[in-house]
């Protein structure tokens, strides 16, 4: 099962997110601190993004991208524009616009994205009609409408009124389309839960000030419901989605640009590591292997308590000049220069069926090497076996290619 991206410009707006998110882990990205956990039973990441468009866009990006949503709910207040609403009332996206987009001069519509087709972003039909099925559920009063966003706060009647008569919102905010554009150009489905703090008049930012908080417990109400029914309509289970979810992603380390998968949060979740191993030992119990080799380091921790379970020894493939005895070598490339790592002579007899273990494949010069090691000593390799592979780096592939079976629990994009 996947998970749902949920951001929200203020903290007003996401303080009861928070408050009953479970195992939350922080992470912060360009700023932003995304919070991964569980909230009604379901994995998500919650991110406040602050005001306006650009804030909303790197956050859904980022949620996208690094987090691997697979949904994105914004929640929050709006000015109403469309005069049956009140104060507290729910709007739920059907789509929205640009108010402010204007390139009228070079012959495009108001709200028309220039030199593209795009101006109305259509949001998912399937999340809005939970959304209204739990407004109603809930006894919230709530229609399914037209959101309009700019870079402004609305608070003139005059605007109000030519937001409404020309391109028929329903309300105003700062965020919603620029989360819309960002999850169509994705393809990422995504809904907006909008509670009425004003009316985008002359006493819109007293109302807004007074009102925000309250009405935000609305949105959430509606988007807490929606939640749990996507989890009764998708039974959970404990699949390799859900290893996925428990592996952090730290950003810009150990450089710039990397997305880090960090398998050590992982580890400390009960639950995690022990689903892990069991998928593992599921897939390898009746392959008669005889031993199992991890790599350095992170190979040592999945590998001694793989081979512990599957009832073989273990074996270590180390950077050069760590192990002790008698060793045969192999150097492979890095992306500037050359490593060699290392075996034990007598780690393994001709004909052993030996299953190679690591953390993660990326480029696949480390497992390459490691093979080669295993080889030279005559073992047999069943597969190499990996908790993470990042196929963008192709390592998984290029050992497919060399004639050696290659798996991995979970893949994420990026490098
Ligand atoms: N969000 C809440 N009220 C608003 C308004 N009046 N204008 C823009 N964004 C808003």
């Amino acid at each position: 099962m996947g998970k749902i991206g949920i951001i929200g410009a203020m903290s007003e707006e996401l303080e009861l997110y928070l408050s009953e998110l479970k195992n939350s882990i922080q992470s912060e990205i360009s700023t932003y601190i995304f919070f991964s956990g569980k909230l009604a039973g379901k994995s998500v990441v919650i991110v406040k993004c602050g005001a306006g468009k650009v804030n909303a866009s790197v956050c859904s990006q980022i949620l996208i991208q690094g987090f691997e949503v697979d949904s994105i709910i914004f929640t929050g207040v709006a000015g109403a524009l469309n005069p049956d609403l009140e104060i507290m009332d729910l709007v739920i996206s059907r789509d929205c616009m640009h108010h402010d987009m204007d390139a009228e001069a070079l012959g495009f519509e108001k709200g028309q994205i220039p030199f593209t087709d795009f101006k109305l972003f259509k949001t998912s039909e399937k999340l809005k009609k939970e959304g209204l099925g739990a407004a109603k559920k809930l006894g919230l009063r709530a229609i399914e409408g037209r959101i309009l966003t700019g870079d402004q706060f609305i608070t003139e009647k005059e605007k109000t009124d030519h937001l409404r008569k020309n391109f028929n919102g329903d309300c105003v905010d700062m965020e919603s389309a620029a989360v819309a554009q960002v999850c169509q150009l994705n393809k990422v489905p995504c809904v907006i839960i909008r509670s009425i703090s004003d009316k985008a008049n002359h006493s819109a930012h007293i109302d807004f000030a007074e009102f925000a908080k309250t009405a935000s417990k609305n949105s959430f109400k509606i988007v807490k419901e929606i939640i749990s029914k996507y989890r009764e309509a998708k039974k959970e289970v404990m699949s390799s989605d859900i290893i996925k979810s428990k592996i952090r992603t730290v950003f810009d380390w150990p450089k710039k640009g990397v997305m880090f998968r960090d398998i050590t949060t992982l580890l400390k979740d009960r639950e995690g590591f022990n689903h892990m191993i069991s998928l593992l030992v599921d897939r390898y119990k009746d392959r008669n292997i005889d031993l199992v080799v991890g790599i350095e380091s992170r190979g040592f921790i999945t590998g001694a308590v793989l081979a512990n379970r599957l009832g073989t020894g273990f074996v270590l493939i180390r950077k050069s000049g760590k192990l002790p005895a008698e060793t045969v070598k192999e150097e492979y490339d890095l992306e500037y220069g050359k490593d060699t790592i290392e075996i034990h002579s007598d780690a393994i007899n001709k004909g052993d069926k030996v299953l190679l273990v690591d953390d993660l494949v990326a480029t696949g010069g480390t497992a390459m090497a490691a093979c080669k090691l295993i080889e030279k000593l005559g073992g047999e390799i069943v597969e190499c076996s990996f908790v993470v592979d990042l196929p963008l780096l192709g390592g998984k592939r290029k050992l497919e290619e060399s004639g050696y079976k290659a798996f991995a629990l979970v893949e994420f994009g990026g490098h």
